[in-house]
């Protein structure tokens, strides 16, 4: 996590500015060939990279990011401070309330616990449908996912068609490292979410994250009541 990191190695800083170039380059296309192109960000630390870019380069690339009510509070301070930062508004979005009224009416305010049925449920109604009315209309979307998070992403490309949503996707940091990604957010003192330092290297939602122990793989602590293989939102399909 971020204290591991000895952001002075020579030879992490030399690979760090040639995968710099290549996601600037990447993201330029973007803004240049697929407008218009929106970036996902979930304010976690690969977000946070992408946004730094993002804004750096002044590029015509939407940031929204998908509240879905049950974020934890630093992420929510983040989101502020984002603003403060960079003078950037996230555009939000929301659930839409009548399908969130109508699951918790029917499965209760902490169903996800009880199968992975009913929590891939919440995580379509708090983020999957949100996520397709904020594609809608866009050539392009990007994402901070890497390669090495989760036994699920070994296979990430850098580019590929989105069948699932029907448009193209970019995932700029698929082949950095953890340690590239921590030196990136202190050379350049980006803001980063404070769970971070409290062991919690991937946050989504409060109640389905909690903090690994060392050792432990990085997406340990999302949905850790369930198997490896099933810990996906959905956002993130598949489709041949
Ligand atoms: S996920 O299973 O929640 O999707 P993860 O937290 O590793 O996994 O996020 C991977 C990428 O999905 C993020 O870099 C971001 O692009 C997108 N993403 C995840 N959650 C959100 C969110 N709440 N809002 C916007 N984008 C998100
Ligand atoms: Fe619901 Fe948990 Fe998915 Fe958030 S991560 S949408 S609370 S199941």
């Amino acid at each position: 996590m971020s204290i591991l990191v000895n952001v002075d190695d020579p030879a992490l800083l030399a690979g760090l500015a040639s995968r710099v170039n290549a996601a600037r380059a990447l993201l330029q296309e973007v803004a240049a060939d697929f407008s218009p192109a929106a970036f996902a960000s979930s304010l976690g630390a690969e977000d946070m990279v992408l946004t730094d870019l993002i804004v750096r380069d002044r590029l015509d690339i939407e940031i929204f990011s998908l509240d879905t009510g049950r974020l934890p509070p630093e992420t929510y301070e983040l989101i502020d401070e984002v603003r403060k930062r960079y003078g950037l508004a996230l555009r939000l979005y929301y659930p839409r309330h009548e399908l969130l009224e109508a699951y918790t009416r029917e499965y209760g305010i902490n169903a996800f616990y009880e199968s992975v049925e009913l929590r891939k449920g919440c995580c379509h109604v708090r983020k999957v449908e949100p996520l397709q009315r904020a594609l809608a209309g866009r050539k392009a979307w990007i994402t901070g996912m890497r390669a090495s998070q989760a036994t699920t992403r070994s296979e990430l490309p850098i580019r590929n068609f989105d069948a699932a949503n029907g448009l193209q996707k970019f995932n700029p940091l698929a082949e950095w490292s953890e340690r590239e990604v921590w030196a990136y957010l202190k050379h350049n003192g980006v803001p980063y979410n404070a769970l971070h330092d409290r062991f919690y290297p991937s946050i989504g939602c409060a109640p389905c994250t909690r903090p690994i122990t060392p050792g432990e793989d990085v997406r340990a602590g999302r949905w850790w009541w369930e198997n490896p293989e099933s810990r996906e939102c959905g956002l993130h399909v598949k489709r041949a």
